[in-house]
């Protein structure tokens, strides 16, 4: 039986630490966090999905036999959707779709991976898939979505992080085997919060993809499978700015590892450190920071965080910072928690 109405969830996240390591099979310890956005959908047979994207006050039709032009925003998630779901043997159904936020856009949050997440458990239902599905499987679907039809070619960090959050811990990910380990995350008094930088970005118009490709030159001239397996030698022979792209790779993933070791034994003083440390690289070495990024750090270490960093992809967005007890909370910041990963929510 294929359900006539369904209604899915998926979740924005946050990243604690391990930046721009997710497409160099490296580590992160990212969390799925309460905010996301929602799709609902009701069977109306025909071959068209019909969706009204609330947060835009705009409503489009798209054709399930797929194909069109590249048409900007949420439209090309939507024919991406129907495009790789088809390729998957996904006998789509007539629908119409409502979308529906609570992630901003393009501040970091991963809105992106949450809509891609959301609409391919939406439309999979209606088409009577069985739940839960490969979430690895359907990871790489969402982000071939991204990559293929919206232009960023982001890694796997977001999706995996909105399919597999779990309440109240953060999920170390290795990106070599796609193995994930959920770790506690008890702050015991201690909050994380996000702030905006106010510079909004759209990934793919970003620098974001040219840093992709530094790393993937420079994986080619150290003639590697991969920058996990690369040395720190190995970046001191590489040219400007190469081997400082890959210092920040591989200093990040240690960072992850000091992380996790911080958390089990409850040491966020030094999760904090950590968090600054990964900051600086991505500032230094990565050069994905912006002045009004650096603005908000700033603000957010003077009043009292143990560590703030970037997070996503860069070039603006959102900044997350380790308050400890008795810290006010700063101006404009958002208290994110880890929260469960996408869902279904009703299918009847
Ligand atoms: C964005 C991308 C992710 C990841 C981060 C940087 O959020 O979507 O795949 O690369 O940037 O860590």
């Amino acid at each position: 039986m294929t359900p006539r109405r369904v209604v899915a969830f998926g979740p924005g996240r946050a990243n604690l630490i391990g930046e721009h390591t997710d497409y160099n099979e490296g580590l992160s310890l990212p969390f799925a966090i309460r905010q996301g956005v929602r799709v609902t959908a009701e069977a109306t047979g025909g071959d068209e999905l019909l969706v009204t994207a609330v947060d835009h006050g705009e409503r489009a039709r798209f054709r399930l036999s797929g194909g069109g032009e590249r048409l900007g925003g949420w439209r090309d998630f939507v024919r991406g959707a129907i495009g790789e779901l088809s390729a998957a043997g996904v006998e789509l159904r007539g629908a119409e779709v409502t979308i529906e936020g609570t992630v901003p856009e393009g501040v970091g949050l991963s809105s992106s991976a949450a809509l891609e997440v959301a609409l391919c458990l939406a439309l999979r239902a209606m088409a009577g898939a069985r739940e839960p599905g490969d979430p690895a499987k359907l990871a790489r679907l969402c982000s071939r979505i991204e990559n293929e039809w919206v232009g960023t070619h982001s890694g796997l960090l977001d999706q995996l992080a909105s399919l597999l959050g779990i309440e109240g811990h953060a999920l170390r990910i290795d990106f070599r085997t796609l193995e994930t380990r959920p770790v506690p995350l008890r702050l015991d008094g201690w909050r994380m919060v996000t702030v905006d930088s106010g510079e909004h970005r759209s990934l793919a118009s970003s620098g974001y993809n040219e840093r992709r490709a530094e790393t993937e030159r420079a994986r080619r001239m150290l003639g590697l499978d991969s920058l996990r397996e690369a040395l720190p030698a190995d970046a001191e022979r590489l040219p400007e700015p190469l081997d400082r792209r890959v210092r920040h790779v591989l200093e990040e993933n240690a960072r992850v590892d000091a992380a996790v070791a911080a958390l089990e034994t409850d040491d966020l003083t030094a999760v904090g450190e950590l968090l600054d440390a990964s900051h600086a690289s991505l500032r230094d070495l990565y050069e994905t920071s912006t002045p009004a990024v650096e603005r908000t750090v700033e603000r957010l270490r003077a009043a009292g965080a143990a560590g703030a960093r970037m997070m996503g992809g860069g070039f603006g967005g959102q900044v997350i910072a380790l308050l400890p007890p008795g810290a006010p909370t700063a101006h404009g910041a958002t208290e994110v928690a880890p929260a469960d990963g996408a869902q279904l929510l009703e299918q009847r």
